[in-house]
């Protein structure tokens, strides 16, 4: 097993948010695990070969592909992630194995491309946590989809002196906007889930492939312009076969 594991946020789709941080760390490794194209939305996967071809160039350490495996959805959630991330600890183990035979040498380290920052909705620690014998982690962080967001928008994410939360869309479909906070993040929500609140009183911003060349921005009165963010979505996932979405939501007059 590795000594060491590297894991390295890479931003969220444009080769410009990887910080010179992260291509020291990626070129120090010896080998770079990345998922298959095909595992996962096929844009993406690309856009990982794409970052280490750009940046890293002839420094490039061997990349070596791996399946990821599918979330049983049959089984109830949390149960069904954990199982989950114990298939994809065995997939970057089995992964790690095979490199003796690509490098001539056992890796002593080895890196991933995070996207996003590793500490926001990403399991990657978790997973490495699972790892036996367990190695050393370093983590390089890389601006968040929510960083994107209100760049391009142009907006604080807090109001003055005010907290703000994060969230998803599974969890206000459930719970609905928390009393605790004036301004609600909301990520992983492939459902609309701001649906469920177009009687009350909001703003929204909302984008979608933010900080990439297609990124899409909407902003204004939630009840307004919900409809119009339901139908871009849609028309969007339509024409490029994926979408990831963020939005911010806030009390009007607070
Ligand atoms: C599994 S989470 C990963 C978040 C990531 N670690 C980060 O720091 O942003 C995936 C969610 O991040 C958001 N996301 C990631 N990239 C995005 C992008 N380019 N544009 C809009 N939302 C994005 C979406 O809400 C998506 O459902």
């Amino acid at each position: 097993m590795i000594a060491e594991l590297f894991l390295i946020g890479i931003g969220t789709g444009n080769p410009g948010h990887v910080t010179h941080q992260a291509i020291s760390q990626l070129k120090a490794a010896d080998i770079i695990l990345i998922p298959r194209k095909g595992s996962e939305k096929s844009d993406l996967a690309d856009l990982r070969h794409q970052i280490c071809d750009e940046l890293l160039g002839a420094d490039t350490p061997p990349i070596l592909e791996f399946d990821l495996p599918i979330r049983d959805p049959a089984r109830p959630y949390l149960s069904a992630v954990d199982a989950w991330h114990e298939a994809i600890a065995d997939i970057w183990q089995d992964t790690i194995k095979t490199a003796k035979t690509v490098i001539g040498t056992a890796p002593r380290t080895a890196a991933l491309l995070v996207w996003g920052d590793p500490s926001l909705y990403d399991s990657s620690m978790r997973i490495a946590r699972r790892l036996k014998p367990a190695p050393a982690i370093t983590i390089i962080p890389g601006i968040t989809a929510i960083q994107a967001l209100t760049a391009a928008h142009k907006i604080p994410i807090n109001d003055l002196g005010s907290p703000f939360m994060i969230s998803t869309g599974r969890q206000l479909r459930a719970n609905g906007f928390p009393k605790e906070a004036d301004t609600l993040v909301i990520m992983l929500d492939g459902e609309c889930s701001f649906q469920t609140l177009v009687a009350a009183d909001f703003d929204i911003w909302w984008g979608a492939y933010l900080g990439m060349e297609n990124e899409l921005i909407l902003s204004g009165y939630l009840p307004e312009l919900a409809d119009i963010i339901v139908q871009t979505r849609k028309t969007a996932r339509q024409k490029h076969g994926w979408i990831m979405d963020t939005y911010l939501l806030r009390r009007r007059d607070v």
